[in-house]
């Protein structure tokens, strides 16, 4: 049986239509989750929403609508923005899910009963648009350390998890598993701001507003945020039934992938839960940056974004999903620019990759009528370039499990720059000229299709549509992870198809 991989993205809160930055997670996380399924794995990757709070019933109100009207609306259309980004999600949850509540209720009513959940009084400062609760040393200027804004205090009598109960315990899961939060710093900032100042016992209901999964032993409280939100992670997968045979194969996830803001949820709450609960914990946690625009965050409250499926129309859904993943070191912050994404398309999408592949098929059918040959007359500059192509994988392979998703990209670009340096030392059309050097150039086109074929397939979970493109342009059925054990796989005596432009040059004004 395939090995297992289970991925997850946060769920969003849908209070408006889906801005560049959620599409950065979630691109990562569908290139993650393909880059697992063609290595082989059993995947299960998972997006959702996060549909209840006080901001959602505010932002309802105002619209005029249900907040289940209101929320429809948006999901809609974010289940859209995920098909034309190709997001290969394999279910997609909603809070409001009928099966996701009464899995809540009961997960709720487990913790009441074997004491982990108490009432109490709940007096705080909170944050309306973030929806989180701080302390005073945490603010800044008297402010919300997240988004800058005025928090206020709240009063009133609310269950509360007892996260304290858990703290020894989760530092000791730290030190036993090293690599549980990546990048490392973020694993550092947990420890040193969060868990040594102290846990505090985590409100988990609210009576201020309605728009919640109700806590049914109490009807004047709903269940509040995150113990509906981060439950998601399992009631997908059937929970509380743990015979379910989702849950069995998939749980614990193995990677929640999540922005950074929201790490201390999915590390201290979520794993304290877990142990509450008496379940497995997450194998990993990464803490992705932000993308930011002019130095500030891309944010729904500020309203400073596009819609992203109007870059898609300009410049492609592989160009938008290659700059995602390539132009910021995972875990970093990087600056979001259209010039950016038009610069990085050009350079690597037009220039090193789409020059090389239509190069090397025109060429094909200039000189062989698109006939696949191989006679196999070898110079040495051949070895070099073919020891390349087959060491990509693994090193490939390294940098996918670090999670360095751009550097992973950028070994094959170099590559496909070897490629295109390969094409000028060889000169074929200089090889064209002489007909006892037409085996020489056969050898040469071939080494360079095959080479264009594995890069294709090492690409293809990070620019689908244009390595679905190229295998077509090839017209070659070996597109599988086993075929690039091996260089010279592709089928010889076959006939390309017709040049097609990958990527056409964007001129700027
Ligand atoms: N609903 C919670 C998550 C619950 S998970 C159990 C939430 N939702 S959110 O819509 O505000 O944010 C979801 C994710 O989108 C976060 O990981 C956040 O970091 C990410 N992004 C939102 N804006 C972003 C950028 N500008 N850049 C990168 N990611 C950003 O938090």
């Amino acid at each position: 049986m395939n090995k297992k991989y289970y991925i997850t993205t946060p769920i969003y809160y849908p209070s408006a239509d889906f801005h560049i930055g959620h599409c950065y997670t979630t691109i990562i996380a569908d290139a993650i989750a393909r880059y697992k399924r063609l290595t082989g794995y059993d995947v299960f990757f998972q997006t959702g929403t996060d549909e209840h709070g006080e901001k959602i019933e505010k932002k309802a109100k105002e619209a005029g609508v249900t907040p289940k009207e209101y929320v429809d609306k948006i999901i809609e259309n974010a289940k859209d923005l995920w098909q034309s980004l190709g997001i290969s999600y394999d279910y997609f949850i909603r809070t409001t899910d009928k099966e996701h509540e009464s899995a809540v209720q009961k997960i709720f009513k487990k913790l009441y009963d074997q004491g982990d959940i108490y009432k109490g009084e709940y007096k705080g400062l909170y944050c309306i648009p973030c929806e989180s609760f701080w302390t005073e040393s945490q603010l800044v200027e008297g402010k919300c350390p997240d988004c800058g804004r005025e928090i206020k205090e709240v009063s009133e009598e609310a269950y509360f998890f007892k996260l304290s109960k858990y703290q020894d315990k989760l530092v000791e899961f730290y030190d036993k598993h090293p690599d549980f939060i990546l990048p490392i710093s973020r694993k550092n900032e947990m420890l040193n701001n969060f868990i040594k100042p102290g846990l505090e016992d985590l409100c988990v209901s609210r009576t201020s507003f309605k728009w919640g999964i109700p806590v049914d032993f109490d009807s004047e409280h709903v269940v509040y945020v995150w113990v509906d939100a981060l439950s998601n992670y399992i009631t997908s997968l059937g929970y509380p039934d743990e015979s379910n045979e989702k849950f069995q194969k998939y749980w614990p996830a193995d990677l929640h992938l999540v922005g950074k803001e929201i790490v201390r949820f999915h590390t201290i709450i979520w794993p304290c839960l877990l142990m509450a609960l008496n379940l497995e914990l997450p194998k990993q946690v990464f803490g992705h940056g932000w993308l930011i625009i002019n130095g500030g965050k891309i944010s729904k409250s500020l309203g400073n974004y596009k819609d992203p499926r109007e870059y898609i129309e300009s410049y492609g859904v592989d160009a938008v999903r290659y700059y995602a993943l390539r132009e910021v070191p995972f875990g970093s912050d990087g600056n979001f620019s259209e010039e950016a994404l038009i610069t990085r398309t050009n350079t690597d999408l037009a220039n090193t990759l789409g020059n090389l592949v239509n190069r090397t098929i025109s060429m094909s059918h200039k000189y062989f009528e698109g006939q696949i040959l191989n006679p196999k007359v070898t110079e040495d500059l051949d070895n070099e370039l073919i020891r390349s192509v087959l060491n990509l994988k693994s090193i490939v392979e390294e940098k996918m499990n670090a999670l360095k998703v751009n550097e992973a990209i950028d070994e094959i670009m170099e590559v496909l720059k070897k490629c295109n340096k390969y094409i000028d030392d060889t000169t074929p059309w200089i090889l064209a000229k002489d007909e006892s050097k037409k085996e020489r150039l056969a050898t040469v086109l071939y080494n360079l299709l095959e080479s264009i074929r594995i890069s294709a397939i090492l690409l293809s979970p990070y620019i689908p549509t244009t390595s679905e493109n190229i295998f077509d342009q090839l017209n070659t059925n070996e597109t599988s992870y086993d075929s690039i054990n091996e260089f010279g796989k592709l089928e010889i005596n076959k006939k390309l198809n017709e040049p097609k432009i990958l990527f056409a040059r964007i001129e700027t004004k």
